[in-house]
């Protein structure tokens, strides 16, 4: 089990993987990245990822190495740090220069690539369920840095998690300036109610989670009913069931919001079905 960073062109062990105190992404978080894991050693869903990464960059005019560049360092950084599985983050910063905020004061992009061996949460997790909260730290508004825009600057979701965190809680719920159900600090949320699988919509501000995408789409094919919809606290009480997805821990089931059990307090069957149709898909990858 190894953890190797790809800086550069080069791929380092982990106590050499370096980077300037003069590299924007350090400096304020004036970067993009992307995280997903291995399957079978692949990149899971790299093609979405790697869009999103482009979109995630077009939106604040960071200019990406080419993809193929990345595609490389990627496949390098994979078979030097050969794991069984690994966790795998794709970074580009906008590089570094003198102190001054001006996008144009950057040197030229900097391509990293971490990789580490995979760690799920405990099982326990994925067959008791977590504990959420919803948090007083708002997701940011669509008019800062878009929610949509996978940046360097994520200090608004890691208050979110310490304050899940001192509530006991696994993760937070953030909501949105009005109030809205949004999303996680690094996942996003589905709700249950009358059978049909429920989701925040896109454009409350959230991150378009590559999982998010997929658990949609398997869900439907499952022939349950999906819905991209708006909704509030005062909901939380309607639903039989909730969880939770991101690339690296797939589906959790979410048992209590506000140690307020959620329908019976535990994985239902409707998450249970969705995240027997993710394994199966996971298994077809
Ligand atoms: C804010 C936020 N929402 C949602 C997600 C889940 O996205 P994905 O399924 O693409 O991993 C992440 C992932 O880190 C995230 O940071």
């Amino acid at each position: 089990m190894a953890t190797k960073v790809y800086i550069d062109g080069r791929v380092y062990p982990p106590e050499e993987a370096t980077v300037s105190v003069f590299d924007r992404g350090f400096l304020y978080g004036d970067s993009v990245y992307e995280v997903t894991r291995t399957v079978r050693g692949r990149p899971l869903e790299l093609g979405a990822h790697l869009a999103r990464l482009e979109r995630s960059a077009e939106a604040i005019a960071l200019v990406l190495p080419p993809r193929a560049e990345i595609v490389r360092a990627i496949d390098e950084t994979l078979a030097a740090a050969a794991n069984a599985e690994s966790y795998l983050r794709i970074m580009v910063t906008r590089g570094a220069g003198p102190i001054n905020l001006d996008p144009a004061a950057a040197d030229r992009p900097r391509l990293i690539v971490l990789v580490k061996a995979m760690e799920l949460p405990p099982t326990k997790a994925y067959s008791d369920g977590v504990a959420v909260c919803i948090v007083g730290v708002q997701r940011n508004l669509r008019r800062a840095v878009d929610p949509r825009v996978k940046s360097g600057n994520y200090l608004n979701n890691l208050l979110a998690l310490a304050e899940a965190k001192q509530s006991g809680a696994y993760e937070a719920l953030m909501c949105d300036f009005q109030g809205r159900l949004a999303e996680g600090s690094t996942s996003n949320y589905f709700f249950v109610r009358d059978g049909a699988v429920l989701t925040p919509p896109l454009d409350v501000g959230i991150l378009e989670g590559i999982t998010r995408h997929r658990i949609m789409d398997l869900a439907h094919k499952a022939g349950l009913p999906v819905h991209e919809m708006e909704l509030w606290p005062r909901d939380v009480k309607s639903f039989s069931e909730a969880f939770l997805t991101s690339s690296v821990r797939g589906i959790v089931p979410v048992v209590t919001i506000d140690a307020t059990p959620v329908g019976a307090g535990v994985p239902g069957p409707v998450t249970t079905r969705v995240m027997a149709a993710y394994a199966a898909f996971l298994e077809a990858s």
